[in-house]
Protein backbone atom coordinates (compact mmCIF):
# COMPACT_ATOMS: atom_id res chain seq x y z
CA UNK A 1 0.00 0.00 0.00
CA UNK A 2 2.39 2.10 0.89
CA UNK A 3 4.71 2.07 -1.60
CA UNK A 4 1.79 2.33 -4.55
CA UNK A 5 0.69 5.56 -2.55
CA UNK A 6 3.99 6.95 -3.25
CA UNK A 7 4.38 5.68 -6.28
CA UNK A 8 1.39 7.64 -7.85
CA UNK A 9 2.06 10.45 -5.54
CA UNK A 10 6.09 10.35 -7.38
CA UNK A 11 4.17 10.61 -10.76
CA UNK A 12 1.80 13.05 -9.96
CA UNK A 13 4.75 15.49 -8.90
CA UNK A 14 6.65 14.30 -11.99
CA UNK A 15 3.40 15.62 -14.07
CA UNK A 16 3.71 18.80 -11.50
CA UNK A 17 7.00 19.45 -12.05
CA UNK A 18 6.82 18.98 -16.35
CA UNK A 19 3.70 21.60 -16.01
CA UNK A 20 5.54 23.87 -13.85
CA UNK A 21 8.99 24.50 -15.81
CA UNK A 22 7.32 24.66 -18.66
CA UNK A 23 8.69 27.32 -20.91
CA UNK A 24 12.51 26.81 -19.11
CA UNK A 25 15.29 25.48 -20.87
CA UNK A 26 19.01 25.69 -19.91
CA UNK A 27 19.97 24.68 -16.27
CA UNK A 28 16.71 24.73 -14.56
CA UNK A 29 14.08 22.90 -16.07
CA UNK A 30 11.99 19.79 -15.79
CA UNK A 31 14.70 17.19 -16.87
CA UNK A 32 16.99 18.44 -14.16
CA UNK A 33 14.57 17.60 -11.30
CA UNK A 34 13.51 14.54 -13.36
CA UNK A 35 17.71 13.17 -12.92
CA UNK A 36 17.87 14.35 -9.23
CA UNK A 37 14.91 12.26 -8.56
CA UNK A 38 16.45 9.65 -9.88
CA UNK A 39 20.14 10.19 -9.19
CA UNK A 40 18.77 10.69 -5.24
CA UNK A 41 16.78 6.99 -5.67
CA UNK A 42 20.10 5.64 -6.54
CA UNK A 43 22.18 6.96 -3.64
CA UNK A 44 19.00 6.59 -1.41
CA UNK A 45 18.76 2.39 -2.13
CA UNK A 46 22.03 2.41 -0.44
CA UNK A 47 20.90 4.57 3.11
CA UNK A 48 18.50 2.23 4.33
CA UNK A 49 17.49 4.79 6.94
CA UNK A 50 16.37 7.05 4.34
CA UNK A 51 12.30 8.05 4.05
CA UNK A 52 11.83 7.49 0.42
CA UNK A 53 8.80 9.17 0.54
CA UNK A 54 10.17 11.65 1.81
CA UNK A 55 13.41 12.01 -0.58
CA UNK A 56 11.37 11.64 -3.67
CA UNK A 57 9.18 14.41 -3.03
CA UNK A 58 12.01 16.70 -1.61
CA UNK A 59 14.00 16.31 -5.25
CA UNK A 60 11.08 16.14 -7.24
CA UNK A 61 10.43 19.69 -6.28
CA UNK A 62 13.12 20.81 -4.75
CA UNK A 63 13.25 23.59 -7.42
CA UNK A 64 9.71 24.01 -7.57
CA UNK A 65 9.63 27.59 -5.87
CA UNK A 66 13.50 28.34 -6.64
CA UNK A 67 13.52 32.34 -6.12
CA UNK A 68 15.82 32.77 -9.33
CA UNK A 69 12.44 30.94 -11.11
CA UNK A 70 9.41 31.63 -8.92
CA UNK A 71 8.16 34.71 -6.65
CA UNK A 72 6.85 32.19 -4.39
CA UNK A 73 6.79 32.39 -0.29
CA UNK A 74 7.31 29.65 1.98
CA UNK A 75 7.40 27.13 -0.71
CA UNK A 76 3.94 27.74 -1.85
CA UNK A 77 4.11 25.58 -5.11
CA UNK A 78 5.27 22.58 -2.87
CA UNK A 79 3.04 22.84 -0.32
CA UNK A 80 0.05 23.55 -2.64
CA UNK A 81 0.97 20.40 -4.46
CA UNK A 82 1.72 18.39 -1.39
CA UNK A 83 -1.82 19.00 0.31
CA UNK A 84 -3.78 18.89 -3.30
CA UNK A 85 -2.52 15.35 -2.83
CA UNK A 86 -3.28 14.60 0.50
CA UNK A 87 0.13 14.43 2.09
CA UNK A 88 -0.06 14.58 5.75
CA UNK A 89 1.64 18.05 7.10
CA UNK A 90 4.34 16.47 9.26
CA UNK A 91 5.88 14.95 5.78
CA UNK A 92 5.05 18.07 3.99
CA UNK A 93 7.58 20.00 6.76
CA UNK A 94 10.05 17.30 5.97
CA UNK A 95 9.96 17.78 2.19
CA UNK A 96 10.10 21.76 2.93
CA UNK A 97 13.01 20.57 5.38
CA UNK A 98 14.73 19.18 3.09
CA UNK A 99 14.22 21.38 0.15
CA UNK A 100 15.49 24.17 2.34
CA UNK A 101 18.89 22.66 3.33
CA UNK A 102 19.75 21.89 -0.68
CA UNK A 103 20.57 25.28 -1.57
CA UNK A 104 24.36 26.07 -2.15
CA UNK A 105 23.65 29.61 -2.13
CA UNK A 106 22.23 29.50 1.11
CA UNK A 107 24.40 26.98 2.64
CA UNK A 108 27.48 26.65 0.85
CA UNK A 109 29.03 23.37 1.44
CA UNK A 110 27.38 22.78 5.00
CA UNK A 111 25.52 19.36 4.97
CA UNK A 112 21.89 19.05 5.92
CA UNK A 113 20.93 18.20 9.35
CA UNK A 114 18.42 15.10 7.99
CA UNK A 115 19.56 12.23 5.62
CA UNK A 116 16.66 12.98 2.86
CA UNK A 117 18.23 16.33 2.85
CA UNK A 118 21.97 15.25 2.49
CA UNK A 119 20.57 12.90 -0.27
CA UNK A 120 19.10 15.27 -1.90
CA UNK A 121 21.43 17.51 -2.05
CA UNK A 122 23.93 15.34 -3.16
CA UNK A 123 21.94 14.44 -6.29
CA UNK A 124 21.40 17.99 -7.22
CA UNK A 125 25.17 18.55 -6.50
CA UNK A 126 26.29 15.74 -8.99
CA UNK A 127 23.78 16.92 -11.89
CA UNK A 128 26.48 20.20 -11.80
CA UNK A 129 29.73 17.56 -12.41
CA UNK A 130 30.08 15.11 -15.64
CA UNK A 131 28.46 16.02 -19.35
CA UNK A 132 25.44 17.04 -17.93
CA UNK A 133 27.38 19.83 -15.91
CA UNK A 134 28.90 21.13 -18.35
CA UNK A 135 26.23 21.71 -20.74
CA UNK A 136 23.85 23.09 -18.01
CA UNK A 137 26.98 25.78 -17.25
CA UNK A 138 27.10 27.13 -20.53
CA UNK A 139 23.41 26.88 -21.13
CA UNK A 140 22.90 28.82 -18.13
CA UNK A 141 26.28 31.17 -19.22
CA UNK A 142 24.52 31.83 -22.59
CA UNK A 143 21.20 32.48 -20.96
CA UNK A 144 22.65 35.14 -18.60
CA UNK A 145 24.87 36.78 -21.57
CA UNK A 146 28.44 35.11 -20.49
CA UNK A 147 31.01 34.95 -22.61
CA UNK A 148 32.25 30.98 -22.47
CA UNK A 149 35.50 31.98 -20.50
CA UNK A 150 33.55 32.97 -17.74
CA UNK A 151 31.42 29.81 -17.64
CA UNK A 152 34.69 27.86 -17.89
CA UNK A 153 36.07 29.93 -14.36
CA UNK A 154 32.86 28.94 -13.01
CA UNK A 155 34.69 24.97 -12.99
CA UNK A 156 37.36 26.00 -10.92
CA UNK A 157 35.05 28.63 -8.71
CA UNK A 158 32.41 26.36 -7.67
CA UNK A 159 32.25 22.84 -9.60
CA UNK A 160 35.58 21.34 -9.04
CA UNK A 161 34.77 21.89 -5.17
CA UNK A 162 31.78 20.16 -5.16
CA UNK A 163 33.07 16.33 -4.81
CA UNK A 164 34.66 17.14 -1.59
CA UNK A 165 31.42 18.29 0.19
CA UNK A 166 29.37 15.06 -0.44
CA UNK A 167 27.96 13.65 2.04
CA UNK A 168 26.99 10.24 1.42
CA UNK A 169 29.73 7.35 0.20
CA UNK A 170 27.24 6.58 -2.80
CA UNK A 171 27.23 10.14 -3.91
CA UNK A 172 31.33 10.15 -3.94
CA UNK A 173 31.41 6.87 -5.75
CA UNK A 174 28.99 8.05 -8.75
CA UNK A 175 30.92 11.98 -8.56
CA UNK A 176 34.55 9.83 -9.10
CA UNK A 177 33.77 9.75 -13.22
CA UNK A 178 31.87 12.92 -13.58
CA UNK A 179 34.80 14.74 -11.71
CA UNK A 180 37.33 13.56 -13.76
CA UNK A 181 35.47 14.05 -17.06
CA UNK A 182 35.41 17.46 -15.92
CA UNK A 183 38.86 17.78 -15.61
CA UNK A 184 39.35 15.86 -18.95
CA UNK A 185 37.15 18.85 -20.53
CA UNK A 186 39.61 21.91 -18.51
CA UNK A 187 42.90 20.41 -19.72
CA UNK A 188 41.27 20.09 -23.28
CA UNK A 189 39.85 23.42 -23.17
CA UNK A 190 43.30 25.07 -22.24
CA UNK A 191 44.86 22.61 -25.30
CA UNK A 192 42.56 24.32 -27.87
CA UNK A 193 42.64 27.95 -26.09
CA UNK A 194 46.52 27.76 -25.32
CA UNK A 195 45.88 28.92 -21.88
CA UNK A 196 48.22 27.94 -19.11
CA UNK A 197 47.20 27.40 -15.51
CA UNK A 198 49.05 27.19 -12.37
NI1 LIG B 1 18.59 21.89 -8.52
Amino acid sequence: MYVQETEALVASAQAFIRALFAGNSGGHDAAHSLRVYRTAMQIAAQEPACDLKVAALAALLHDADDPKLFSTENHQNTRTFLSRHQVPPETADRVCRAIDSVSFSRNGLTSPDTLEGRIVQDADRLDALGAVGIARTFAYGGEHGRPLEASVQHFYDKLLLLRDGLNTEAARALAADRHAFLEAFLRQWDRETGQERP
